[in-house]
């Protein structure tokens, strides 16, 4: 019965993509999104920066009071969350590439994967790979230079259109029907994707279902709000704020600040 907000962190602006559906299905409830864009990409990071830049996240989220904290990077949580866990008492969601139902709904037995090397490269994927891949191909490609196009606002640009006919084309040789999209930055490339990509593809991604879960933990544990308010969403960056009123419409204050 808690009015105190959910707080969701990304090394960027793309985790804003699970913020959106967590407003969504979460309509009662405050949330505060932390976007430590000076230090995008974590995907090019050692694990142990990662997990550091993660404890100084969720340090700033616990100071603002938030009751659970959605991972909203998959780089952070594949390296991170486990730490995090185990060093904090509220919970915490994580963000894993939706490979479990692009393995087990596949046709022409191949997926592709478009993440980056800090996930590609984590126990947790290697986990997860191992339990659904038996009798499929498994196409990963590392989404260099992608992130930081998203950070300055190029979802569009030509750059990021060669970029990506590059990473694609080994995975429409391959004849996949499902894109994994395990970097929450990519629901943004939505358009270029499919313009690229054979009509026949669905592209997945995580954003419905950890906005699920988060409903789910909350009322588990009984936190979530029952008391009519008029919501905040506010998103705070160390950078300039400016991409993010590029991708997100509505009602949210921004502010930049140095943490
Ligand atoms: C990154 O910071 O490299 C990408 C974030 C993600 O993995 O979701």
């Amino acid at each position: 019965m808690s009015t105190q907000p959910i707080g969701i962190f990304d090394s960027g602006v793309g985790g804003t993509s699970i913020w959106k559906e967590i407003n969504l299905l979460l309509p009662n409830e405050n949330t505060i999104y932390l976007a430590d864009s000076k230090n995008a990409p974590y995907g090019l990071k050692s694990k142990s920066e990662i997990i550091d830049l993660s404890i100084k996240n969720t340090e700033y989220l616990l100071k603002k009071n938030c009751k659970i904290i959605v991972v909203a990077c998959n780089t952070a949580t594949t390296n991170a969350i486990k730490v995090l866990r185990e060093n904090y008492q509220i919970p915490f969601i994580g963000i894993e590439p939706a490979i479990k139902p692009a393995s087990l709904n596949t046709q022409t037995k191949a997926i592709g994967i478009l993440a980056t090397k800090g996930t590609l490269s984590s126990e947790l994927f290697h986990k997860t790979t191992n339990l659904y891949s038996s009798g499929i191909t498994i196409i990963e490609q590392v989404g260099n230079g992608l992130v930081e196009l998203i950070e300055r606002g190029e979802i569009q640009s030509e750059a990021m259109k060669s970029l990506l006919k590059t990473y694609l084309q080994p995975m429409i040789e391959a004849n996949i029907d499902y894109l994994v999209l395990g970097c929450t930055h990519y629901p943004y490339l939505m358009p270029l994707l499919l313009e690229i990509l054979p009509k026949h593809v669905k592209i997945i991604d995580s954003g419905e279902a950890v906005a699920r879960q988060t409903k789910f933990i909350l009322e588990t544990k009984q936190l979530l709000n029952q008391i009519p308010i008029s919501t905040n969403y506010e998103f705070y960056s160390n950078t300039d704020t400016s991409v993010m009123k590029t991708l997100l419409n509505g009602d949210y204050t921004a502010e930049q600040l140095d943490f």
